[in-house]
């Protein structure tokens, strides 16, 4: 089950992204405004074991983060939390998601390719150690 977060689930997700990005992971202060803002949506699963956030602004949807557990990957969880996103970006008047993953991400870009995602550029060494960005699209209308 997947559902809003919640500011109660501030020190889980806090947890996750710092199981998952190490360094480059949120605070729970930024967790917080995350979780707060009507312009993001934040979506956990029930066991607080995968998050996802986007942020809005207008019809675009910003892909802002996805993450699960190391434990519990590769069971579908950022796939179900990634459909989660997208139908409530949606809702939310969303035409189009974008996102930014490093290109040595296969995961991520595994996950995004198997969900309708498209490279439409490519930023040259903009990630710490030179790795580039890919920027993926994902037109909603045509999602599912
Ligand atoms: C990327 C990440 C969210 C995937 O989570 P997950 O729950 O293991 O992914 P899922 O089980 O839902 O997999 C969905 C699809 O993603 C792709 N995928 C997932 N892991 C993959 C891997 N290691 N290699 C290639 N493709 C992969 C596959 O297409 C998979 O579909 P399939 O199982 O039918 O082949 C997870 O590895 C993670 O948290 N990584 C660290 C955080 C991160 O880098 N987030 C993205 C940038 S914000």
């Amino acid at each position: 089950m997947i559902r809003p977060a919640g500011v109660g689930d501030v020190p889980a997700i806090a947890a996750i992204e710092a199981a998952c990005f190490g360094t480059s992971a949120w605070s729970e202060g930024l967790v917080t405004d995350e979780v707060s803002s009507e312009r993001h949506v934040v979506l956990v699963t029930d066991d607080l074991t995968a998050y996802g956030a986007v942020s809005l602004a207008g019809d675009v949807a910003d892909l802002d983060r996805i993450a699960v557990l190391p434990a519990c990957r590769g069971r579908g969880l950022a796939r179900d939390v990634l459909t989660a996103l997208v139908d409530r970006a949606r809702d939310l008047g969303a035409d189009r998601m974008l996102l930014e993953v490093a290109a040595d991400n296969t995961a991520a870009i595994g996950l995004y390719e198997s969900g309708g995602f498209d490279t439409i550029s490519t930023r040259a060494g903009y990630y710490a150690g030179g790795v580039d960005a890919l920027v993926m699209e994902l037109t909603i209308q045509e999602w599912r």
